[in-house]
């Protein structure tokens, strides 16, 4: 499926108001995309300054909750904006999900002009993503916003 087809996916879902459609949507990109190997979503807890992971599609993950500052999640959750990783091994304030990963990609997802989460991909290798990733994913997280918690 190309990037564009994925969107259609994604937005035909949210117009039938899928059900689990999270998760759904972390299994297509996960399946479609070869060098997506986890993917998921993380919430913003504005009280405990924490996010608190969502539906995912990947190896289990140590890392359910994070301090807002703490990784590139937790980076995230400070600045509202996409945290692309070429090489993890070369960030210093970085949680490792699996050893395996060696590229992040972290876009936020805003409702109503709030920061209320993001979407986490992962990758087996390195600079595995670009413009077109944050692209896509900025969309489906547009797409998505309504059914985030
Ligand atoms: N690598 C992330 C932690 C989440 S896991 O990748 C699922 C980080 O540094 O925030």
């Amino acid at each position: 499926m190309t990037y564009s087809e994925i969107l259609d996916q994604v937005k035909k879902m949210a117009d039938q108001n899928e059900s689990d459609i999270l998760k759904k949507t972390c299994q297509l990109l996960y399946d479609e995309l070869p060098h997506y190997n986890w993917v998921g979503f993380y919430f913003m807890n504005d009280k405990e300054r924490m996010l608190e992971i969502g539906p995912y599609v990947g190896a289990e993950t140590d890392h359910t909750r994070i301090p807002y500052g703490k990784g590139i999640c937790g980076q995230v959750a400070e600045s509202g904006d996409t945290f692309l990783v070429d090489d993890v091994e070369r960030e210093s304030n970085y949680l490792a999900c699996s050893i395996e990963t060696r590229s992040e990609i972290v876009v936020p997802i805003h409702r109503k002009g709030k920061l209320i989460g993001q979407i986490d991909i992962d990758s087996h290798v390195v600079r595995a993503f670009g413009p077109e990733d944050e692209g896509m994913l900025k969309d489906i997280g547009a797409l998505l916003a309504p059914f985030c918690p």
